[in-house]
């Protein structure tokens, strides 16, 4: 009979716990897509990413300075960026592909936020943290540089005001 009690009362427990308005898990994880051409080879321009990428380490101190190369392939490099109070990590991916014609590359770059959160908006922090390596390592001023994404690829490209 107490045992009977017991779980009654556990279920009774168990069910009102059910029944609040459970707060609901945040779903997004913000992230922005952009392409890259250039009128360069991909290795040249790797290296010229992965430069970036290490003169942007938070050790250097700079306020840009938020940049973690994580690895480095001849087709792939992938970096970490966070937050100036480390208390936001986005994952940086960018792919590149030779184009068709010979002597360009294709670049495709991803930034994604570690953590959840309530919006996909991000106030441009994961556009950003792309632009503003093709603008500091000065490829977007190459001549044929084109930078290709809109706001469904990155939703926070429109209220973007990066550094650079
Ligand atoms: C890329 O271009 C540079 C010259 O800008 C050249 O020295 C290098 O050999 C080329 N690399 C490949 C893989 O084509
Ligand atoms: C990059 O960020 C991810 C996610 O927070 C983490 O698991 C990983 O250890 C980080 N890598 C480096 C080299 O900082």
């Amino acid at each position: 009979m107490k045992t009977l009690l017991l779980t009654l009362a556990l279920s009774a427990v168990c069910g009102s716990i059910w029944a609040l308005p459970a707060p609901t898990p945040a779903p997004y994880r913000a992230f922005c897509k952009t392409m890259w051409l250039f009128d360069a080879n991909c290795s040249d321009i790797s290296i010229v990413l992965v430069k970036q990428i290490q003169s942007f380490a938070p050790e250097i101190g700079c306020e840009m300075c938020h940049y973690t190369l994580v690895s480095v392939t001849p087709q792939y490099i992938m970096a970490n960026h966070t937050s100036p109070d480390g208390l936001y990590t986005e994952m940086i991916s960018i792919a590149f592909f030779p184009t068709m014609v010979p002597g360009g590359c294709r670049a495709s770059a991803v930034s994604q936020s570690v953590l959840f959160s309530a919006s996909l908006l991000d106030n441009g922090v994961n556009y950003c943290n792309l632009h503003n390596l093709v603008t500091a390592s000065g490829l977007s001023s190459q001549p044929d540089f084109l930078e290709m994404t809109n706001e469904w690829a990155c939703l926070s490209v429109g209220l973007a005001t990066c550094g650079m």
